[in-house]
């Protein structure tokens, strides 16, 4: 399977990183030590990304409920992502990725924010793979904010009900400019979306993997790629066969 035919490649993967406490709870060692694994994760799906083709990744690394999380957790969360980013983002700048940071910004710590808008700034005009970083990302969130930014302009006149149609919304949305994701995939064998693109999944394939996020290898991440190669993707239409047997 080393092999992935570049038409069947999906331009846009996002996943769910799941199961790192768990992860570390299956092995004696605090969850703070699998959030720290699952960023080793974090760079080897970047890369395995890049070189499969995949255009634009997206990772969900804070949800707007894991606030809900003890604060010592959350705090662990929050000092990864700072490391990450005073870390990588030159590696990442390098490997000419272009970041983008979906999410309410909102009050965000004063040390996170300005470094979520270098790491989007910095990489602003690279043109190798995209990586969109959801962070403080919750989907009925990102939406209502977004119907209430398209409520005040209808409110100013400055915009007619009637051009609220599907395509208005989804370029408000944090997601503007960056196509729907084809495949959406969560690790550690929950199965479920837990607030995570609700609109701009409606149509992608869903893959729900046992591994957890830390053991979530380039192999498997591989596997997970030819998996959906095998898929047939109808968008309410008819599959081939079935078009042909219908015109035949
Ligand atoms: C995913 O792993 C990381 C985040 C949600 C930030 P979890 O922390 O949810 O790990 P489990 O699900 O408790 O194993
Ligand atoms: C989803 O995982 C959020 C992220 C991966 C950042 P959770 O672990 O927070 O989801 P639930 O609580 O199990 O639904
Ligand atoms: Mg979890």
């Amino acid at each position: 399977m080393n092999q992935l035919s570049p038409s069947t490649v999906p331009a846009h993967v996002a996943i769910i990183m799941d199961g790192n406490g768990r992860w570390a709870n299956a092995r004696g060692l605090p969850r703070a030590m699998g959030h720290r694994k699952g960023v080793e994760a974090v760079r080897e799906a970047v890369k395995t990304a890049a070189e499969c083709g995949v255009s634009y990744l997206t990772l969900f690394a804070f949800s707007s409920e894991n606030w809900n999380r003890p604060e010592s957790e959350v705090s662990d969360l929050m000092g990864l992502l700072k490391t990450f980013i005073r870390r990588d983002l030159a590696v990442l700048h390098k490997q000419n990725v272009r970041i983008r940071v979906i999410g309410d910004r909102a009050n965000l710590a004063s040390d996170i924010l300005p470094l979520l808008l270098e790491a989007e700034e910095t990489t602003r005009g690279n043109s190798g793979i995209t990586l969109v970083i959801a962070f403080n990302y919750g989907s009925r969130d990102e939406i209502a904010r977004t119907v209430r930014k398209l409520a005040e302009e209808v409110a100013a006149g400055r915009l007619d009900p009637s051009q609220l149609t599907s395509e208005r919304i989804s370029a408000s949305l944090d997601t503007a400019d960056i196509p729907d994701p084809d495949l959406v995939i969560r690790t550690s064998g929950e199965e479920r979306l837990s607030n995570f693109l609700l609109w701009q999944a409606a149509y992608a394939e869903l893959m729900f993997v046992p591994e957890y996020w830390p053991d979530f290898t380039r192999d498997t991440f591989r596997t997970a790629l030819a998996r959906y190669a095998a898929r047939e993707r109808r968008f309410g239409g008819l599959q081939p066969a079935a078009t042909l047997a219908v015109g035949s």
